[in-house]
């Protein structure tokens, strides 16, 4: 069955390049129709772009020619994939913020498909806080953004801002145009952020982990066709559709609930940082300040739960994540070993623009057959897509 491709093009020097992403795409025999906003049209023309797509060109919400009530909404439900590239500081302030006020942002607004945003602007434009801002909105709530370069802008300034290679984002299009099924029939445990251990009933000590990692490779997989159960401690991240959740505060539930969910499980992925120690005694009152002296608070060790489940692995994969701050890889294929499993994933966690709460990760993967690979920089959205490959490559 033939996709559609929606298309937005936006008031960039980059939107020459969107014609060669129309043109490949339509020759990948994609249905594409663009529309072109006005600061877009000050750029390349209509008649470019309707003899590229083959289709027609909507540039005015208010023409008169076509039902643009209708034509909106039609649109937005037509898109299989929903792609705006060149993307401007502009739409994605509007989109961030809930504004419509032309047909781009209008239809944008009512599409339910995959919205892919590959931006492409002045670096200082890039970098401004309030853009920086409404891209994580974005972010948050599943846009897929396909990174600018670095290089030289048309405008002669150095820097970030010049739109990914056409290539790259007429290939992440047809990905999410034709999803891969290859995990289709594979039980996924995954477990995410942090857990919390009471000290009294407001007092806690719990972790930076955000989560993250965890539900983007809950996303990945259950999009490539798996049965995922995510376990998760306490986070604000949105459940991707399909996934079982079960939600755990301290590290004991999270032990308990991998050791039940792993017996039915083809693989456990251990992105979650589960406390290693935990206070001797939770008191059932609050605790008092009484006096001037200080507070000692005796912590036990929890148990290690990859060490739990790995002697009953079996057939199953697992794959623990190592966060360090120093002696990375000796301490990433320290633990591979002791905690018998078949991959690490090392993270660099005092790297501030990967580190906890970054919607970017960059990971090294060390096997048990001696092998190791780097993912380099990527959302975590394609980390999670890049350590499926390798996961599940043999099988
Ligand atoms: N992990 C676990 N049980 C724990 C602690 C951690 O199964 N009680 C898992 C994590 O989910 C992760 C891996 O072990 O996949 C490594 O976690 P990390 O926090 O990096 O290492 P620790 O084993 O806790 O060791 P240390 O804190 O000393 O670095």
């Amino acid at each position: 069955m033939t996709k559609t491709v929606v298309m937005g093009i936006t008031g960039s020097i980059a939107a020459y390049k969107a014609c060669d992403i129309v043109s490949s795409l339509k020759k990948s025999g994609v249905d594409v129709h663009v529309i072109l906003t006005a600061a877009g049209e000050k750029f390349i023309t209509p008649l470019t772009l309707e003899t590229l797509s083959g289709n027609p060109v909507i540039t005015d919400m208010f023409n008169r020619e076509t039902p643009w009530e209708v034509e909106h909404i039609s649109l937005a439900k037509k898109a299989d994939v929903f792609l705006i590239a060149p993307c401007s500081a502009d739409i994605i302030g509007k989109m961030a913020n809930g504004i419509a006020d032309d047909m781009l942002s209008t239809t944008v607004m009512a599409t339910a498909a995959p919205v892919v945003i590959a931006p492409a602007m002045n670096s200082a434009m890039y970098l401004n806080a309030f853009v920086q801002k409404n891209m994580n909105t974005l972010k948050e709530h599943g846009c897929i953004f396909i990174e600018p370069e670095e290089g030289l802008l048309a405008c002669g300034d150095k820097g970030v801002g010049r739109l990914a290679d056409t290539a790259v984002i007429k290939e992440k299009t047809l990905e999410l145009l034709n999803p891969k099924n290859d995990l289709k029939g594979k039980k996924i445990l995954v477990t995410a952020g942090p857990t919390v251990e009471s000290i009294d009933p407001v007092r806690y000590i719990t972790n930076r982990s955000s989560g993250k990692m965890g539900f983007a490779i809950a996303e990945a997989a259950q999009t490539r066709g798996a049965d995922v159960t995510l376990i998760t401690g306490p986070v604000s991240q949105k459940t991707p559709s399909g996934v079982n959740r079960i939600d755990i505060v301290s590290s004991a539930q999270l032990c308990a609930a991998v050791v039940e969910n792993f017996k039915k499980a083809d693989a456990l992925i251990m992105a979650a940082a589960p406390a290693d120690f935990t206070p001797e005694t939770v008191y059932e009152e609050k605790l008092k300040k009484d006096g001037s002296c200080g507070l000692e608070l005796k912590l036990v060790r929890t148990k290690d739960i990859l060490k739990t489940v790995s002697p009953d692995k079996g057939e199953r994969i697992i794959m623990g994540f190592a966060a360090e701050t120093h002696d990375h890889e000796q301490n990433a294929v320290k633990k591979l070993n002791s905690k018998g499993l078949d991959f690490i994933a090392l993270n660099d966690v005092s790297n501030k623009n990967i580190a906890f709460g970054s919607n970017n990760n960059a990971v090294t993967l060390y096997s048990k057959d001696g092998s190791c690979e780097n993912s380099g920089v990527m959302s975590k959205g394609d980390v999670a897509h890049w350590l499926l490959d390798r996961l599940f490559a043999k099988q």
